[in-house]
């Protein structure tokens, strides 16, 4: 018989419920906390994909209720790598490992906590970042090569540079021009009035799968048609696989023309992402060239992205600036004689 996640929640719902334990690297007397948040959980990666308490705290095989506490006093550590054998094997790699050697793990809910696991696809960078490496890391006490180091850190995922295998994408999301905040998919369907289905039919017009610059204008036209001053948030982040977890000493990317080139492959793969109420996540696939355009906010890539009506304005510019100079000097050439006999 299969154990209900309700049966432990019986108990561990209790918000007062804790234990006295040793079980730690000082070894000193601590009270853990046994409380369980159950809408928390619910929301989690693993109760959405149907993994139950007892698929992770795999020891639990009965509840024993003649006994006042039901199971074992100790329980086995849960191993993550046992589900998830890719990112054991991949984090085997990573620097993090090194550790070891002082006598100290990191487990892997040191970076993704456990019970409240998050997907993590449609995540912000800030919700990434702040949930992973700010924990431990000050990225400011590093990286003193590093010009515009707010607005790197700001745009740039820390394992797009320092998990090199893993290929890049640029996720757009939708925010508001005046509140600066940003929308959730199901407040941006609701506006534009259609369901997630019809996303698609309706902004990639001529069906190829591909959302054309036209066809983007033509969405930012839609929003603005309904009041809503929508631009695009842009950020460099990491494809999500095992490979993120190799985060190695010394070989993390440093070279400035990776991705400040015109047609950089860093930026090949750009997408509106929306997210479904279920969890479940959509990307669609947008021409790199709407990040040359003005709907994308703050992310201005020198040699990388550009607005090229600017180019054209610039050289009117300088062939402005050019022509007075060369005007100038010819009619002073031309001038000499007649200004030679005016002095005289
Ligand atoms: C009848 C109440 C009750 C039920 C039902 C119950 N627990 Fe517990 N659980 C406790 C108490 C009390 C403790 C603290 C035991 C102690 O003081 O050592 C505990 C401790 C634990 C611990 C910490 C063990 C350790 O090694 O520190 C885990 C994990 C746990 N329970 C998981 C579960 C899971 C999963 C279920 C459902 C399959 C469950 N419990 C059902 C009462 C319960
Ligand atoms: C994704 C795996 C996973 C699931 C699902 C899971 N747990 Fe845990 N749980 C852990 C891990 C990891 C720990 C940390 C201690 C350890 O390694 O055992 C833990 C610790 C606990 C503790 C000890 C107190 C604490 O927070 O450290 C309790 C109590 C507990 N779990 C109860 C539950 C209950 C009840 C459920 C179901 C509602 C549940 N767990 C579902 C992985 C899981
Ligand atoms: C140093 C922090 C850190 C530790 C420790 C860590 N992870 Fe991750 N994990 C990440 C980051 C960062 C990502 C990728 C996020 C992204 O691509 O934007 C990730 C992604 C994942 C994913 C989703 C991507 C995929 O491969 O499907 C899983 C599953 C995962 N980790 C499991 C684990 C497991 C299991 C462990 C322990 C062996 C672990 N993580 C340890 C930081 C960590
Ligand atoms: C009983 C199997 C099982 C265990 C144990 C388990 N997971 Fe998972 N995990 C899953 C399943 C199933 C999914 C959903 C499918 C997927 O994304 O791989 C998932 C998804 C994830 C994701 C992906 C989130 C995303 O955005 O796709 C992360 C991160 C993760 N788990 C971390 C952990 C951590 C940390 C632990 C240990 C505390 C753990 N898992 C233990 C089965 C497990
Ligand atoms: C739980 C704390 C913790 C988290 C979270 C964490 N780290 Fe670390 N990190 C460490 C520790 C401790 C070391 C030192 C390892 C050593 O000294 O051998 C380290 C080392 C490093 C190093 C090598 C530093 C050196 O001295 O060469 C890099 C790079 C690094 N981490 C990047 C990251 C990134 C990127 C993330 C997010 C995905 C992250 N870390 C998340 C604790 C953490
Ligand atoms: C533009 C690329 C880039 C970004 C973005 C970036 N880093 Fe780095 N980081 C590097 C490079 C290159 C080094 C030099 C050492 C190396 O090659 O590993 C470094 C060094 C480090 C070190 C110290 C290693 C040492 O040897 O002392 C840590 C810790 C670190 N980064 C963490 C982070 C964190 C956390 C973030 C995200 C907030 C981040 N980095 C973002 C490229 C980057
Ligand atoms: C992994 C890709 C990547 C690498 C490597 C990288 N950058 Fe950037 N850089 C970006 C992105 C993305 C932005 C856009 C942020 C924005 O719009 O403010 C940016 C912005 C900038 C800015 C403009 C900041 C601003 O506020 O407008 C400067 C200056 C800059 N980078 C210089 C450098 C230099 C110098 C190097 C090499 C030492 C470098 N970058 C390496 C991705 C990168």
């Amino acid at each position: 018989m299969a154990i209900e996640n309700s049966e432990c929640f019986e108990c561990h719902s209790d918000e007062s419920l804790t234990k006295e334990s040793t079980a730690n690297i000082l070894k000193t007397d601590i009270t853990v906390d046994l409380y369980v948040d159950e809408d928390k959980f619910n929301h989690s990666v693993h109760n959405i994909n149907g993994i139950t308490c007892v698929d992770c705290h795999s020891d639990i095989e009965e509840l024993n209720y003649d006994n006042d506490l039901p199971h074992e006093e100790y329980l086995e550590r849960v191993c993550c790598a046992n589900c998830h054998e890719e990112e054991g094997e991949a984090f085997k790699k990573s620097v993090h490992m090194e550790i070891l050697k002082k006598g100290i793990t990191m487990t892997c809910y040191a970076c993704h906590g456990y019970h409240y696991v998050m997907q993590m696809e449609a995540a912000l960078l800030a919700e990434r970042e702040n949930t992973y490496c700010l924990k431990c890391h000050n990225p400011y006490q590093y990286h003193e090569w590093l010009p515009a180091k707010e607005s790197h850190f700001a745009f740039v995922e820390c394992i797009v540079c320092h998990a090199t295998d893993v290929p890049q994408q640029i996720h757009l999301n939708f925010v508001d021009l005046v509140t600066n905040k940003f929308y959730e998919s199901a407040e941006i369907l609701k506006i534009l009035d259609i369901s997630y289905d019809e996303f698609m039919p309706m902004v990639d017009k001529d069906s190829d799968n591909i959302i054309s610059p036209k066809e983007f204008d033509t969405l930012v036209l839609m929003l603005k048609q309904k009041n809503i001053h929508a631009r695009f948030h842009a950020e460099l982040v990491a494809e999500l696989m095992p490979a993120a977890h190799q985060v190695e000493r010394g070989m993390a990317e440093k070279t400035c023309e990776k991705c400040h080139m015109a047609d950089s492959p860093y930026f090949n793969a750009v997408f509106i992402i929306l997210r479904q109420q279920d969890g479940t996540v959509d990307h669609h696939e947008v021409d790199r060239s709407v990040l040359e355009g003005y709907n994308i906010s703050h992310f201005y890539l020198m040699a990388g992205t550009r607005v090229k009506m600017l180019d054209k304005i610039g050289f009117l510019l300088l062939a402005g600036g050019a022509c007075g100079v060369f005007g100038h000097f010819s009619i002073r050439v031309l001038t000499i004689s007649y200004r030679r006999k005016n002095k005289k």
